[in-house]
């Protein structure tokens, strides 16, 4: 893929790349919907990344060209304007920049990933953060793998609109090769924790139901948070309590007695799901898997019942997986609504449990899901441009 990019950037600009951008996509283990209640995550970069080849241009103007789109497109680095379409995902980073009054210089940009797009592995933050590495290599400014999460996440809040928590980019910056990641997402502070020795493996499996953030439902729970801790905080149950995160489980039987019922289920899915995290990762560096298996299957039902962003298919590939032996759990990973499946299953019975939950799912909806056994890896890099800077760059972050 490398190869290609490198020659799609020569053919459409006549030269080579100066360097490629290389930032992964990710999957979450578990913490999900906590992190914009600046709570615990704990996802890992996965080995599938979109890579973003560079060369600086000196009138302050960006062209883009993606493998992945039909159209090209051209902005002003400086100052650009909201398309809604892909482009918003490449022109972020720059508007982040800007506002943060970093300057921003001209490039080509070409494009290429195999992360795929809409299975909620975070095509779009992996995207934002390589370009936005490229834009720190173009730019010479001094900025960590964590400055570049930050501004890829201003990039998706501030630019494209979407009201999305921190982790994404921040697992896509900072990923580590066989670990998980754990994310505090008040303070930003990180940790690895090595998934179980050669044991575990993870498998991803895509319900084939494409989704998009911006479609509502996200945002949707996003206020519901927001209004479950006003009314906890209104009825004296939490008066302090800066974020869902402050809430513990022991407080779940006053917030009941104050809540409505359905912000409730929310609070009650984001407090369980955050203490679950840490208890996840504990489970981890135990090597216990049945436990962080058991742990997931508890996520999952969270996610279902209380939290409402499963769907029908994802459901069955959860069944399906945990119905398999070899399989230690399984839950929906990402935002829902579609996407994928995360299982965690044992290295040797991976092919099995893959091919037992696509024959279930083929049974139940006519069709076979995609499915990865994916490894967690290292997060955003720089890759040498041309033959040229080979032995000039290869600088990791
Ligand atoms: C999406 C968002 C993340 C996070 C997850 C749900 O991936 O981009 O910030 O909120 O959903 O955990």
């Amino acid at each position: 893929m490398l190869e290609t990019l490198r020659e799609t950037f020569r053919a459409r600009y006549g030269r080579d790349p100066e360097l490629v951008a290389r930032a992964p996509g990710r999957v979450n283990l578990i913490g999900e919907h906590t992190d914009y209640n600046e709570g615990l995550v704990l996802p890992c970069a996965i080995d599938r990344a979109t890579f973003v080849a560079a060369a600086g241009r000196s009138d302050g103007r960006v062209r883009v060209v993606s493998e992945g789109y039909a159209d090209a497109a051209e902005f002003t680095a400086a100052a650009p304007v909201r398309r809604g379409d892909w482009v918003d995902y490449v022109a972020g980073p720059f508007f982040a920049f800007a506002e943060r009054g970093l300057a921003a210089p001209g490039l080509d940009l070409a494009i290429a990933s195999d992360v795929p797009r809409g299975a909620g592995l975070s095509s779009s933050a992996a995207l934002a953060v390589a370009v936005a590495c490229a834009l720190r290599e173009g730019s010479g400014q001094a900025l960590s793998a964590r400055d570049l999460a930050e501004l890829a996440h201003r990039a998706e809040t501030g630019f494209v609109g979407v009201p999305c928590g921190v982790m994404d980019q921040m697992a896509s910056a900072l990923g580590e090769p066989d670990a998980a990641l754990r994310i505090d997402c008040r303070t930003l502070a990180t940790e690895t924790v090595p998934i179980a020795g050669g044991d575990a493996a993870l498998l991803v499996v895509h319900s084939g139901v494409h989704r998009r953030l911006a479609a509502g439902g996200y945002a949707q729970r996003v206020a519901e948070c927001r209004a479950a801790l006003a009314q906890a905080r209104a009825a004296g149950v939490a008066p302090r309590a800066r974020a869902l995160r402050d809430l513990s489980p022991a407080d779940l039987p006053a917030l009941e007695r104050a809540l409505e019922p359905v912000p409730f289920r929310r609070a009650r899915h984001v407090i369980t799901e955050n203490a679950r995290v840490d208890r996840f990762a504990g489970a981890l560096r135990a090597g216990d898997l049945p436990a962080a298996g058991a742990l997931l299957r508890e996520a999952m039902a969270s996610l279902r019942d209380d939290y409402a962003v499963s769907t029908r298919e994802l459901d069955a590939l959860c069944a399906a997986g945990d119905g398999t032996p070899g399989c230690y759990g399984s839950r929906l990973t990402g935002a829902g609504w579609g996407g994928c499946t995360l299982h965690l299953v044992r290295s040797d019975a991976a092919e099995r449990v893959a091919e037992s939950v696509g024959a279930a799912f083929e049974r139940a909806f006519g069709r076979r899901p995609e499915a990865w056994r994916v490894r967690p890896s290292s997060g955003v890099r720089i890759l040498p441009g041309g033959p040229e800077d080979v032995r000039r760059r290869s600088t990791p972050l």
